[in-house]
């Protein structure tokens, strides 16, 4: 791992900013190529994830991969992290959590220095389209749409998805978002 992100990711292993340190057994940090192009953003870990400090690792996290596949990638070609660092007894975070741990999210933007972010599902996808002052939409307005942005630094792709865990609740959604990892799949492929 390149030193500064080993450097963040002891910081997110010391960090007591918000009270959910005391209920994490491992914060999740994220992991995948420090130089991917693709960059998972989900909301932060549940049980298995605060159990092994890996992300997207239960149920959801299953889906997660396979939806990869349908786009022909495997999880060591893209950067996965989330949100939250730290284990969300009631999966919703406060919006003070939220501006406590982005921080770290922020840095690992700029370290990876992803050309395409994809947000999964709602909360991350209204904190990357505030970040980047793109106008918001709900996730159901947005997934799949593909946008690019470009900054005094840097030009990238947003591409929002739902989250895999609202598509395990919900059948009609699985169909959606299988199709929405395979058609942004045949964009990228024809740029
Ligand atoms: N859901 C998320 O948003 N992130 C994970 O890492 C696992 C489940
Ligand atoms: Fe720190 Fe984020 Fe964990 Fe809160 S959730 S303790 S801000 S790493």
């Amino acid at each position: 791992m390149k030193d500064d992100l080993s450097r963040l990711k002891k910081k997110v292993e010391d960090c007591r900013k918000c009270k959910l340190w005391k209920t994490r057994n491992k914060p999740v940090f994220g992991e995948g190529s420090d130089n991917a192009k693709i960059m998972l953003i989900g909301l932060g870990p549940g049980y298995h994830e605060n159990l092994g400090g890996r992300p997207f690792v239960g149920a959801a996290g299953k889906l997660l991969t396979e939806l990869l596949t349908l786009a022909g990638r495997q999880r060591e070609d893209v950067y996965i992290t989330n949100i939250m660092k730290c284990y969300l007894p009631n999966n919703r975070p406060t919006e003070k959590q939220i501006k406590a741990c982005t921080p770290y999210l922020n840095e690992q933007v700029e370290l990876i220095k992803p050309t395409i972010i994809m947000p999964l599902g709602n909360i991350a996808n209204r904190y990357i389209f505030n970040k980047f002052q793109l106008p918001l939409a709900p996730i159901g307005k947005l997934h799949g749409k593909i946008l690019s942005i470009s900054t005094l630094l840097s030009q990238a792709t947003i591409i929002p998805m739902y989250h895999p865990a609202a598509a395990l609740r919900n059948p009609r959604l699985k169909d959606i978002i299988k199709i929405d990892w395979k058609q942004m799949a045949q964009a990228l492929n024809n740029e």
